[in-house]
């Protein structure tokens, strides 16, 4: 107790990355294991996006910038959002941080006051709860089903509202579930927040992975009136595949930004000047890379969906974005053969019993559902080679057979 800080009780280790670390230890050991656990791209930052942080060290771009970045990367965010959403923004608008993640959190930890309220549709991103909870605030957890394609209706938000509400959070493509919101869904849900004095914070990291010719909207899109309540989170993370570089970005109000700001000058700074640079790149050349990527996670898309509907009892939605699964499993086994397979664990949540077992004894790492909110499900992620897929999904179907 001594330690460790009151504030960390309300914080979980990430589920995500406890998985990735068993998964690894399993492979360290030998093990031939199948890993639907990563959150980001298998693809490699393009070469023209590395070479723009090689140039920038090679001409001392090696020194603090400013806490919220680089007048160069802010101007390219100004166009991106010009070019991409039909948004005008000025410099002061804009702040550049370590990672869509870092965005987020310091988003929250300058806007909320003790008991504020923050709605978020489940399942959810992982961190949003814990990030809020952190900043002193109150998750107030959504359900969403499979049958609404995991989104929020108009009369649940509304229901949900109340004189402590202080944010909605809004993430299309989702992750988890990979279901995006068209234009008409969001008016939908725009007419409930309108009138309401709250902030959107949009997150919009996998705009760019979204399929079957979906055109993306968010919320600040809709309207000058909109565009006032919304903050927006976005990054290079999973467009660029650039996970590693750590460069997310926030445009919004100034007051939030100035605040932002001042949070992030006490802990990072600024974020690294050569990432920025190599941001900067991407954001601005050539966008090809952006379209080669998306075809390959097309291809996989629908070709796990379908073999995962292949397995008895598997419920799975054709997600329109991202790149994860997100399979509805109740009905797949017998819960009593289960159960005795797996004593000792009871008071677990189901679908971490059932994620902890396919990865003992059939070497497939999976994220539980009850990591996201949604106990019935499991996350898979399809950026991983075709042949590493089938022979994950094979495994898993295995699994449900000597279930029977
Ligand atoms: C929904 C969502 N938002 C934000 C992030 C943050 O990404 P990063 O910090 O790499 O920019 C992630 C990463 O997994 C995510 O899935």
């Amino acid at each position: 107790m001594f330690l460790q800080a009151k504030r960390l009780d309300v914080v979980e280790p990430s589920p995500t990355l406890a998985i990735t670390a068993r998964a690894n230890a399993l492979k360290a050991e030998g093990k031939d294991v199948v890993g639907f656990g990563a959150g980001e791209p298998d693809f490699d930052t393009p070469e023209h996006i590395k070479n723009a942080a090689i140039v920038a060290m090679q001409k001392g771009q090696t020194k603090y910038t400013p806490v919220s970045g680089t007048v160069s990367l802010r101007d390219a965010i100004i166009e991106k959002f010009k070019r991409d959403n039909h948004l005008t923004y000025d410099r002061k608008n804009i702040i550049v941080g370590v990672g869509g993640k870092q965005v987020i959190y310091n988003f929250f930890m300058a806007t909320l006051n003790p008991g504020d309220e923050v709605i978020i549709p489940a399942p959810y991103w992982v961190s949003y709860a814990d990030i809020v909870r952190l900043a002193e605030g109150t998750p107030i957890l959504v359900q969403t089903s499979p049958k609404n394609n995991f989104q929020i209706t108009p009369e649940d938000l509304k229901s949900h509202i109340t004189p402590k509400t202080k944010v909605f959070i809004f993430n299309s493509p989702s992750n988890p579930t990979g279901a995006a919101y068209t234009k008409k869904d969001i008016e939908a849900i725009c007419n409930v927040l309108i009138n309401q004095k709250l902030i959107i914070m949009s997150d919009d990291i996998y705009e760019k992975i979204i399929y079957d010719g979906l055109e993306f909207f968010n919320p600040a899109m809709l309207s000058p009136e909109l565009k006032e309540k919304t903050f927006i989170v976005n990054g290079v993370s999973k467009a660029y595949s650039m996970t590693g570089w750590r460069i997310g970005y926030g445009a919004g109000n100034p007051e939030i930004i100035k605040n932002m700001d001042t949070m992030q000058g006490q802990s990072t700074s600024n974020a690294t000047s050569i990432a920025q640079a190599a941001a900067e790149e991407a954001l601005k050349g050539n966008q090809e890379c952006i379209t080669q990527m998306v075809k390959a996670f097309d291809d996989r898309r629908k070709k796990i969906v379908n073999s995962l509907r292949n397995i008895p009892g598997f419920e799975c939605n054709m997600p329109q974005g991202a790149f994860y699964v997100f399979p509805y499993i109740n009905e797949i086994y017998n819960w009593d053969k289960f159960k005795a397979l797996t004593i000792g664990k009871e008071s677990l949540p189901k679908s971490k019993i059932f994620c902890d077992y396919l990865l003992e004894k059939y070497e497939v790492a999976a994220v539980p559902g009850i990591a996201f909110g949604d106990d019935n499900a499991l996350r898979l992620s399809y950026a991983l080679s075709q042949s590493a897929i089938d022979k994950g999904v094979e495994r898993i179907a295995k699994m449900v057979a000597d279930l029977k």
